[in-house]
């Protein structure tokens, strides 16, 4: 695999879609990053970047690797005028907001958001999380079947991001169904005209019910980030409501698809890796190190984008503006030239430096809060189940933007 040649990876291409290559992605990362680690993909119409330094400095530079059209920029070359005019408000939403603008508008937003996710402001809610994953897990004897996904690994950062965001509890299963709905086209490849329109469709509802709890907050003020939004000022500006909206969907979004996957997979390859897992039981003061390395060896973040600004050069290779960057994060995060035994899942791996919350500006705004529920799963998980084994050796993934199982069966055993 590592001397995969490019011709050979563009006809596997097809393979960015089969279950094979969800499983383990990872040997064609190996092989992109030796052998052209600044690749223009004729299939997915993009460059495609594996290495360490050069995703990095791509996160780095707004200047020329712009957010704008991150999401929507290759629909052009998919759909026709027609149907680009039937994706008018998917495109609309993901041409504002938090994650979809650069600075100074970027700049902004944030200093507005900052302070909720601060780690001291998110310490507080220790030990809440504390108390759900104790429900999730309490009626779970020695000998049980947990199902990872279903039983913990959705529904615990649903509730947390509800609640931060001031969703009341008996909403959050619609905003599970809507932000499944909405991920659908972000998680293919090249998405059909019919998947876009009903991500559009469970995004248009997302979007009306937001309308109303913000329409809400203007007269009934609570302690949510919603109404954070609503009342915040900077310079005499307030985020307009389309601001509201969009950076709202990415935080009810952001704040459990990633989380998800990250818990499922760490679940996962800590059965996989029983020397690590023991090592952990031994000593849980290793946690947040390990966390570190949980966010390394199993980020769920697999392939981030930017749109070009302007034409740069970068190993030798013209990236011409407007065409689409993909940035691969869980590539750049294996490459041995930023880490040694790059391949190794490593607990106590000291100086970090991974990019599985990205870099630079955009750094993601909930990363103080992912790694809270990440210890807190794993510690608890460990302390009642430091045994505990596969059930279902057959691991079905998803792949897309995010990585991570479909479901992960364990056995509960003490
Ligand atoms: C394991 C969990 C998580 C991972 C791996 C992850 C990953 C990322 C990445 C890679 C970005 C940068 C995207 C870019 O540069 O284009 C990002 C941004 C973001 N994330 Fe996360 N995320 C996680 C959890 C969360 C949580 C819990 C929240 C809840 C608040 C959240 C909210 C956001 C937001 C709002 C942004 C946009 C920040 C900006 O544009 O300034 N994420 N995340």
């Amino acid at each position: 695999m590592e001397n995969l040649n490019m011709d050979e990876f563009e006809r596997a291409g097809n393979a960015i879609i089969s279950p094979g290559f969800a499983r383990d992605p990872y040997p064609f990362y190996a092989a992109l990053r030796r052998n052209d680690p600044v690749h223009w993909s004729d299939k997915w119409n993009c460059w495609i970047l594996t290495r360490y330094d050069d995703v990095r400095e791509c996160l780095s530079d707004f200047k020329n690797f712009s957010n704008r059209g991150r999401i929507t920029g290759l629909f052009d070359t998919y759909f026709s005028a027609e149907e680009l005019t039937q994706l008018t408000p998917l495109i609309a939403h993901y041409s504002g907001g938090l994650i979809n603008v650069d600075p100074p508008d970027h700049t902004r937003m944030r200093k507005i958001l900052h302070s909720v996710f601060r780690p001291s402001t998110i310490k507080k809610l220790e030990d809440r999380i504390v108390s759900y994953v104790s429900e999730l897990l309490d009626e779970k004897q020695a000998g049980d079947c947990l199902r990872v996904v279903e039983e913990l690994a959705f529904p615990l950062p649903v509730k947390v991001i509800a609640e931060v965001f001031g969703v009341p509890p008996e909403d959050t299963g619609l905003f599970t169904k809507w932000s499944t709905g909405i991920v659908e086209f972000m998680q293919q490849a090249q998405p059909s005209l019919g998947v876009c329109l009903r991500s559009q469709t469970k995004l248009l509802e997302m979007r009306e019910y937001i309308k109303v709890a913000v329409a809400d907050r203007r007269v009934n003020p609570k302690d949510d980030v919603l109404t954070l939004m609503v009342e915040a000022e900077e310079d005499g500006n307030r985020l307009t409501e389309e601001e509201i909206l969009s950076t709202s969907v990415t935080i009810l979004i952001g704040g459990h698809e990633t989380t998800t996957r990250l818990m499922a997979t760490t679940i996962l390859e800590l059965e996989r890796h029983p020397e690590q897992r023991a090592q952990l039981v031994e000593n849980p003061d290793g946690m947040m190190v390990a966390v570190e390395e949980f966010l390394r060896f199993c980020g769920p973040f697999h392939r981030d984008q930017r749109v070009c600004k302007e034409d740069v050069v970068l190993r030798g290779k013209r990236i011409k503006k407007g065409q689409t960057v993909l940035l691969m994060l869980a590539a750049a995060n294996r490459d041995p030239e930023a880490f040694e035994d790059a391949e190794n899942f490593e607990l106590s791996r000291k100086l970090n430096k991974h990019l599985a919350f990205g870099y630079g500006a955009h750094i993601c705004l909930g990363s103080h809060l992912a790694r809270l529920e990440m210890a807190i799963v794993i510690r608890t998980l460990l302390e009642r189940a430091p045994q505990y084994r596969l059930a279902e050796k057959d691991v079905e993934w998803d792949y897309g933007f995010l990585r991570g199982p479909k479901e992960v069966v364990i056995t509960f055993d003490p």
